[in-house]
């Protein structure tokens, strides 16, 4: 069993009773909830809590965690200071990693981790998983204030997630139907699987490191094109076709080159991701809520068309990347946020996976196929 598969691609790395994709069918679900379900039916409160405790909450339940929730929102001054220093034209996702890891350093607990008994375990667990949960929308919402020479706008805790993650980004009582959408949006990106960054937070939870830092790591792979930064490049694409009638000869040059398209192709789904069919529908109900179909949008659905020719044999169809930016585009949030915005919802996943690591640890760590030298004498530098 010594075969080695790049990217570990088929290859399972855990035993988990969290999520479940159906690649052949294109079915995603959080604890056997289908992911059209909760989108259309949940709030990411009560999704967040679903992932983290294996069943939907009684309405005590969700309302406890809502309050703990809102409690946990504000962050303290020395880490706002930390980010007025960041340069404000720096990368938001090295932005978020700064913070979630200097958060670290005001909590203590690394001795619950190592050798406490189970109840505290539990205790400890839940109370990290709010508090981080809480304050990434914070953060995020925060710098968008803090790099634009602005104090961050408080967070209120009279209003949902949803509700206050859009009050702190853009200022104003958020637009109800705007809420909606994100409340959906943060449903939809809440869990995914032994991803990347979800395997990265498994192996350093694996090491009994901090949740700050399990986090902190899960952002670093998060921030990659090839994983949630793909939102960001799926909007700058779509600028730069233009129009629809440009789709056809910019996909030729395109493949041509070898690039991939941003938003396609998933490893798990052999079809359309059915994030990206919520998603879509959410933005076409948006545009004919509005009274105007976004330029972007018809250019995206052009191209979704062309691609499926060319593409769809080798089973790459639009991924969650693909209608998210749009959809945060005409929503008013930058480019640059939607990755963060990415790490405001999938950090319940995140959480929940840290949980189940910790209910059955064993250190993570692979073997490889060795390819180097043979062994050999060491030559001193004038011989070389
Ligand atoms: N555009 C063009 N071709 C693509 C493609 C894309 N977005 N995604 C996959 N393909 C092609 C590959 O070139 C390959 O073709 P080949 O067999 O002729 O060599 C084939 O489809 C299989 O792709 P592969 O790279 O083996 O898939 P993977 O499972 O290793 O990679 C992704 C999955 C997500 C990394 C890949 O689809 C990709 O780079 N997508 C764009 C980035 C993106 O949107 N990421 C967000 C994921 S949620």
């Amino acid at each position: 069993m010594n075969e080695y598969v790049p990217g570990l691609a088929g290859v399972p790395a855990t035993k988990s009773n969290i999520s479940s994709i159906d690649g052949e069918k294109g079915i995603l679900a959080y604890r056997g909830y289908d992911i059209a379900e909760l989108a259309a039916n949940s709030t990411f409160e009560e999704t967040a809590l679903l992932l983290l405790n294996g069943e939907l909450p009684t309405s005590k339940e969700l309302e406890s965690f809502d309050r703990q929730l809102r409690g946990e929102r504000r962050v303290k001054y020395n880490v706002r200071e930390i980010m007025k220093y960041l340069p404000p034209s720096g990368r938001p996702m090295e932005m978020l990693q700064t913070a979630i890891s200097s958060l670290g350093m005001f909590y203590g607990g690394d001795d619950i981790l190592t050798d406490a008994y189970e109840e505290e375990d539990t205790y400890f667990i839940h109370s990290m998983s709010v508090k981080i949960i809480a304050r990434m929308a914070t953060i995020v919402a925060m710098w968008e204030h803090v790099r634009n020479g602005y104090d961050p706008i408080e967070p209120r805790s009279d209003l949902t997630h949803a509700e206050n993650f859009l009050y702190m980004m853009k200022g104003c009582d958020p637009d109800p139907l705007e809420v909606r959408i994100m409340d959906a949006c943060l449903v939809l990106h809440a869990e995914h699987t032994i991803n990347a960054s979800t395997f990265t937070a498994m192996v350093t939870g694996s090491t009994l490191a901090m949740p700050f830092l399990v986090i902190a790591a899960a952002i670093g792979a998060l921030a990659g094109p090839l994983h949630g930064g793909a939102n960001q490049r799926v909007v700058e694409m779509l600028d730069e076709i233009g129009r629809p009638e440009n789709v056809e000869d910019w996909l030729d040059m395109r493949l041509a080159d070898k690039e991939v398209i941003w938003g396609m192709g998933h490893r798990e789904y052999k079809t359309k991701d059915p994030r990206a069919t919520v998603l879509q529908k959410l933005m076409a109900d948006y545009a004919e809520k509005k009274g105007n179909l976004s330029p972007m949008f018809e250019t995206a659905l052009a191209l979704e068309e062309a691609c499926e020719k060319v593409l769809g044999v080798k089973g790459v169809y639009p991924n969650v990347d693909y209608y998210s930016g749009i959809l945060y585009t005409e929503m008013g949030l930058p480019a640059d946020q939607f990755t963060p915005i990415f790490a405001v919802a999938r950090i319940a996943g995140w959480m929940a996976h840290w949980r189940e690591q910790l209910d059955n640890n064993r250190i993570f760590r692979p073997t490889q196929i060795y390819t180097g030298a043979a062994p050999r004498a060491y030559v001193p530098i004038d011989k070389r």
